[in-house]
């Protein structure tokens, strides 16, 4: 096993478009890191450059200490796993996972060692003498694995393996690599669009943009502290709610109502105007019902509702907002780069299962003025970000684990 180095990675294709701009990330030994962003944002090509299957325009690509810029792929040593498990369908289990060992003219006894012990690992000891078409998918994938571990390939690779796949078996694929990847400790990248595999499956999180890493950090650091707007719309869902706001002294001024905001939330956009607030829909709560929080008269406002979604275990209640020109451009704007089809001026609020809540109602809401994020709406940075519980944002020069406040960085 090994670490991946990438240093200011730069990718120009053949029209001088930079599909990868400036890209550094570090994969430790052993760690499990995402690529994710949406369709055409860079991340096969990344993942391709790792693998050596297309050339670096610039910077250097580290596997271990060694440089591989220029080796070709069967030097790098590295498994990459692809959508179709690519398995020989004529071959048995046992011959599919054989098969590197094959090539490579292993002796029969070590190549029996080493298909036993991988298969034992993917608990697929019962299946050797399967043809691949009688699996199941995870198995198919599991015997994929299997030919990349007999290997001893320094790191996994995948590109959007599961992307063909149903949304059950997804998940159930989901579990099983991140199972598989946790008791073998083997280093692995993994590209996805899909932001719920990407919460999911990593220790850290990679957030690509048009070619342009945005935030390295762990689910938890992305999730509670976005380095921009792109961040904060891409994770979650439902997608945060993003509202025009303005700030006055500690009071926040929403198109709803006024609420209370902490006091050094406000310090950070002192003066700063007309602001976009970001606030996740379960961090409202329905102050009205008899099942509310105990939640205090302040930071409650009147919202009428048009539309009620109830999903068992909790209800979506959406309520429309007018927003000024600048705030609409900008969320329409969003909208388009994170392929998402939700309308951005209306505002979405997770509500308990048992609310009772109709189309039309008029309910009283509660805010959590202490989780509402505030963007610049020209530069989309988020001006509230926690530096030392937000890992790595390049574009505004926070590093993981060098905090400016000296907090511990990088803790889940
Ligand atoms: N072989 C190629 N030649 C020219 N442009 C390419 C090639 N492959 C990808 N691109 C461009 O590079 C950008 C990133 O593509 P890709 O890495 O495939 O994105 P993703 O995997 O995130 O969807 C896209 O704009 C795409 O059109
Ligand atoms: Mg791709």
């Amino acid at each position: 096993m090994a670490s991946i180095s990438m240093s200011h990675i730069v990718k120009k294709y053949g029209d001088g478009f930079p599909a990868v701009n400036d890209v550094s990330i570090d994969v430790a030994d052993g760690e499990f890191v995402i690529l994710v962003g949406p369709s055409g944002c860079g991340k096969s090509t990344l993942l391709r450059m790792i693998v050596g299957l297309e050339d670096i325009t610039s910077g250097d690509m580290l596997i271990g200490d060694r440089r591989v810029n220029e080796l070709a792929p069967r030097e790098r040593n590295l498994a990459m796993v692809f959508q179709n498990y690519a398995l020989y369908p004529h071959l048995t289990v046992y011959e599919n996972i054989a098969f590197p060992l094959r090539l490579a003219g292993a002796k029969d006894d070590e190549v029996d060692k080493k298909v036993r012990a991988a298969a034992e690992t993917l608990e697929l000891n019962e299946h050797l003498e399967r043809k691949p078409s009688n699996l199941s998918g995870g198995q198919r994938q599991r015997v994929a694995m299997g030919r990349a571990i007999v290997r001893n390939a320094d790191a996994f690779l995948f590109d959007e393996p599961l992307s063909n796949l149903d949304a059950k078996l997804r998940g159930q694929m989901r579990t099983e690599i991140s199972r598989l990847q946790k008791r073998m400790g083997i280093t692995t990248v993994y590209v996805t669009h899909d932001q719920i595999e990407a919460m999911t499956l990593g220790d850290r999180v990679a957030v690509l943009k048009r070619g342009v890493l945005q935030q390295l950090a762990t689910p938890r650091e992305l999730y509670d502290n976005p380095g921009n707007l792109f961040v904060a719309g891409f994770i979650g869902s439902p997608p945060m709610n993003f509202l025009p706001a303005t700030v006055e002294g500690t009071t926040l001024k929403l198109p709803f109502g006024e609420v209370q905001i902490p006091q050094e939330k406000a310090a950070k956009v002192a003066g700063k105007g007309l602001l976009i607030a970001g606030i996740r829909p379960e961090n409202f709560a329905e102050a009205s019902a008899p099942h509310a929080r105990d939640v205090s008269e302040a930071n409650t406002f009147e919202a009428s509702v048009d539309v009620v979604e109830w999903l068992g275990n909790e209800t979506y209640a959406y309520i429309p907002f007018e927003a000024p020109p600048e705030v609409e451009a900008q969320l329409d704007q969003l909208a388009q780069e994170t392929d998402s089809e939700a309308l951005r001026t209306q505002l979405v609020v997770t509500l308990d299962g048992s609310s009772t809540v109709k189309d039309g109602d008029k309910i009283k809401i509660w805010l959590d003025g202490s989780k509402v994020h505030l963007f610049d709406p020209e530069t989309t940075e988020n001006l509230t970000v926690d530096a030392s519980r937000a890992g790595t944002v390049p574009s505004l020069g926070i590093v993981a684990g060098e905090s400016s406040d000296g907090a511990p960085a990088g803790s889940v």
